[in-house]
């Protein structure tokens, strides 16, 4: 379902998931200024509301936003299901590997 180079975003806690050569990551969609839900574009993203901007890796490129996009901790279930804890920071480079 989520193929190596791509990108999804998981409405459902607010985040996206990430797969690579590398395996999978998750980066918070939630901006680090004032909460707003930033968009995915080309090189990064980028918050709406006030105008920050992130590299693809989540660091603060522009705008008003204090701190990085925390990167989320990723997971296999029991079942071999994906689980994203989107309270659960983990380092920045953080993967998953399958
Ligand atoms: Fe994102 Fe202010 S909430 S820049």
């Amino acid at each position: 379902e989520f193929s190596v180079g791509t990108s999804t975003k998981i409405d459902n806690g607010n985040f996206f998931l990430f797969r690579d050569d590398g395996g999978f990551f998750a980066i918070t969609a939630v901006c680090t200024h004032l909460g707003c839900i930033v968009t995915k574009i080309d090189n990064g993203f980028a918050c709406p509301c006030h105008g920050s901007e992130f590299s693809a890796d989540g660091k603060v490129i522009g705008g008003p936003a204090p701190r990085a996009l925390p990167w989320l901790k990723v997971s296999l279930t029991p079942d071999c299901e994906l689980m994203v804890d989107a309270d659960e920071e983990v380092t920045q480079g953080t993967k998953l590997a399958v």
